[in-house]
């Protein structure tokens, strides 16, 4: 039972008489009852009230009963603890920023799958699943994760129950609570790795999700922990990011992680801030715990959801990287080492597509670029037969919506490269369809703005006819509204969905948002202030490639050569021509639109 009392909001019209309204100088104060209930309070109220992850015997009974019977405590929230959200209707929130858009009666369906760690059987299980009860297709995701949706309440149940046989859960893929710990896929395998950290990410995962001292946190809180020297787990985006370090300690080379705090996108991007500490791998979990308790025990985040991730306590609240460590020794009981130097790596892009080399003799392993991260249950199904014919039957999936097989004998490479092909999982493949990254968008996310899987998708194909010898790497991200599950503030061109009038209807828009990086340039994206309707994307994406590549210097990635340039003058190579700026947030009005995500 869980203990922890959580925020202490007072909630209108949950107890008492209606007291009279007081008086005090000539003004009349209304009385604690008329005031309406704030959407961070209703939600404390109801985590206060119950734990749902105790609660799943009130899922199958709702199975049992239909979807009527479903309560709208669940649907709005505790379902989320589940991993269950409701679906959009594929219009997305009419009206834009701050609405939100009609639910169906179906449900999204989120399978954590801590760092991305899966085994053929698991993976066989997931696509059994997406058959049956979510139309055949599913994402993967850029916290490693694999979501359904169509899912009916009758199936709900059902599939819990089938993936926890396999020993995965959605337990915690959603809600205010520790989410998917993520880390390197490679982990174990990678040929320059530090160490392998996944056995603490799995024993992190452990402690926390479905630990009913954790199930109520301000809000949501996610940690990933990389052994591996690129981070393409992006700890600088976490709210607790560990990177393996080295230090000599007499004479012996000692293997620690380096503690970053804060880390957090969404509207207002904000990038970890390093602490002054030499975390021992003995200490990890007791940090992580400690932290995720300074986390929870912050009853002032509460008041606002807009204001409740960790990052807040430092934009918001004044906190400095120093306090909080003061804060984290005093919960510890005792003191971290100091942090030692670290080389963070320069222009962070491992999508892990390819054929690569691992640190065991003779073995590979082999990444394939799922465009946007839709993958089929075909495809699922194809990827769990090859691994267990090719390799040890171990799969990986990866922060940049990919799929990865390791363990494969060198005399099996080409054979899975030609299978994987094959089924359309492509080995080698463009560099915008390798970094082309979407959120969920409108087809499935009530609140998104814009359509994004379809997009991303002929954006990647238009690209891929236009500039056919492009051979940069480039992150390439789209997401439906400004809340960024798509992540692209850290991309080199990232696309924030829009709403624009065009004649007498609002159609999909993009704003630009050029130049993130994570790593030892880290910067979030710089919003330039060009917006433009989503048919004319490819048009405004050619003319800057092509003044890239004609204007760039010998080795010029797209980082540095953004950064040559003011927003001024990236908006005219943008433009084709030099334009005002325009604002980022632009409002929006109810918009009818159509959705041919497939
Ligand atoms: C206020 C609301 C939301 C905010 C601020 C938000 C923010 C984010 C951010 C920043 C990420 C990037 C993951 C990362 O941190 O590495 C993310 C991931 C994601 N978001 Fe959201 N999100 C919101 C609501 C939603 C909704 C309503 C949906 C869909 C219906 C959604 C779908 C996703 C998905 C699929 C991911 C992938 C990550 C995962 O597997 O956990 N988000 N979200
Ligand atoms: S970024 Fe995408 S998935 Fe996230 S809330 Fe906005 S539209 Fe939905």
């Amino acid at each position: 039972m869980n203990t922890h009392s959580g925020a202490t909001a007072q909630v209108s019209g949950s107890e008492g008489a209606n007291p009279e309204p007081k008086r005090i100088s000539g003004f009349v104060l209304a009385s604690p009852k008329a005031k309406k209930e704030t959407k961070a309070q209703r939600i404390e109220r109801l985590k206060q009230g119950k734990n749902p992850w105790e609660a799943l015997d009130e899922i199958r009974e709702f199975a049992r009963k239909g979807r009527g019977s479903v309560l709208p405590e669940w649907t709005s929230l505790y379902f989320r603890w589940w991993g269950v959200y409701t679906q959009g209707d594929g219009v997305g929130a009419v009206g834009g920023q701050g609405g939100e858009g009609k639910a169906t009666d179906y449900f999204m369906f989120r399978i954590r799958i801590p760092n991305g760690i899966l085994r053929s059987n698991q993976l066989r299980t997931i696509a059994g699943i997406c058959k049956r009860h979510a139309r055949g297709s599913a994402d993967l995701t850029v916290r490693q994760n694999i979501q359904l949706h169509w899912l009916t309440i009758e199936a709900i149940p059902e599939a819990i129950d089938e993936l926890e046989k396999v020993g995965l859960f959605t337990k915690g893929a959603c809600g205010d609570v520790v989410r998917n710990v993520t880390g390197c896929p490679i982990a174990g395998v990678a040929a320059d790795e530090i160490c392998d950290a996944s056995r603490l990410v799995l024993e992190a995962s452990e402690m926390l999700a479905g630990n009913g001292d954790f199930y109520n946190l301000p809000r949501k809180f996610k940690i990933s922990i990389t052994g591996c020297p690129v981070w393409c787990s992006y700890p600088e985006i976490n709210d607790i990011g560990l990177t393996a370090v080295e230090r000599l300690r007499d004479g012996k080379r000692e293997v620690g992680f380096s503690l970053r705090v804060g880390g957090g996108l969404s509207a207002d991007p904000h990038l970890a801030a390093r602490l002054d500490a030499f975390v021992r791998p003995d200490q990890v979990l007791p940090v992580v715990r400690a932290v995720t308790e300074i986390f929870r025990d912050q009853d002032k985040l509460r008041d606002n959801r807009k204001r409740a991730r960790l990052k807040h306590l430092f934009t918001q609240f004044g906190w400095t990287p120093h306090r909080f460590l003061h804060e984290l020794h005093s919960r510890l009981g005792y003191a971290l080492d100091p942090a030692v130097n670290e080389s963070a790596p320069v222009d962070v892009y491992r999508d892990h597509v390819g054929i690569h080399r691992q640190k065991q003799d003779h073995l590979f392993y082999v990444g394939a670029s799922v465009l946007r991260g839709r993958i089929t249950h075909e495809q699922m199904r194809a990827a769990a037969d090859l691994a267990d014919r090719f390799g040890s039957g171990e799969l990986r999936t990866t922060n940049m919506q990919n799929l990865l097989i390791v363990n494969v004998p060198r005399g099996n490479v080409d054979s899975l490269v030609r299978e994987l092909d094959r089924a359309g999982l492509r080995v080698a493949a463009s560099p915008f369809w390798r970094g082309a990254i979407a959120c969920t968008g409108t087809e499935f996310c009530k609140i998104a703005i814009t359509e994004t899987k379809s997009f991303a998708r002929w954006l990647v194909e238009e690209l891929e006819e236009r500039i056919p010898g492009f051979d940069q790497q480039l992150k390439l991200h789209v997401t439906g509204c400004p809340n960024s599950c798509g992540q692209h503030w850290i991309s080199d061109i990232g696309l924030e969905g829009k709403k624009i009038k065009q004649g007498d209807e609002m159609i999909d828009a993009y704003y630009f948002c050029l130049g993130g990086a994570v790593g030892e340039h880290q910067r979030i994206a710089r919003p330039i202030g060009y917006r433009c309707a989503a048919s004319e994307v490819p048009d405004a994406i050619e003319r800057l490639l092509r003044s890239y590549t004609a204007n760039r210097f010998e080795h010029e990635n797209l980082r540095v050569y953004f950064s040559r340039f003011s927003d001024d003058e990236l908006r005219g190579q943008l433009a084709g021509a030099e334009i005002p700026s325009v604002k980022r947030d632009l409002p929006s009005a109810p918009v009818p639109h159509h959705v041919t995500g497939d």
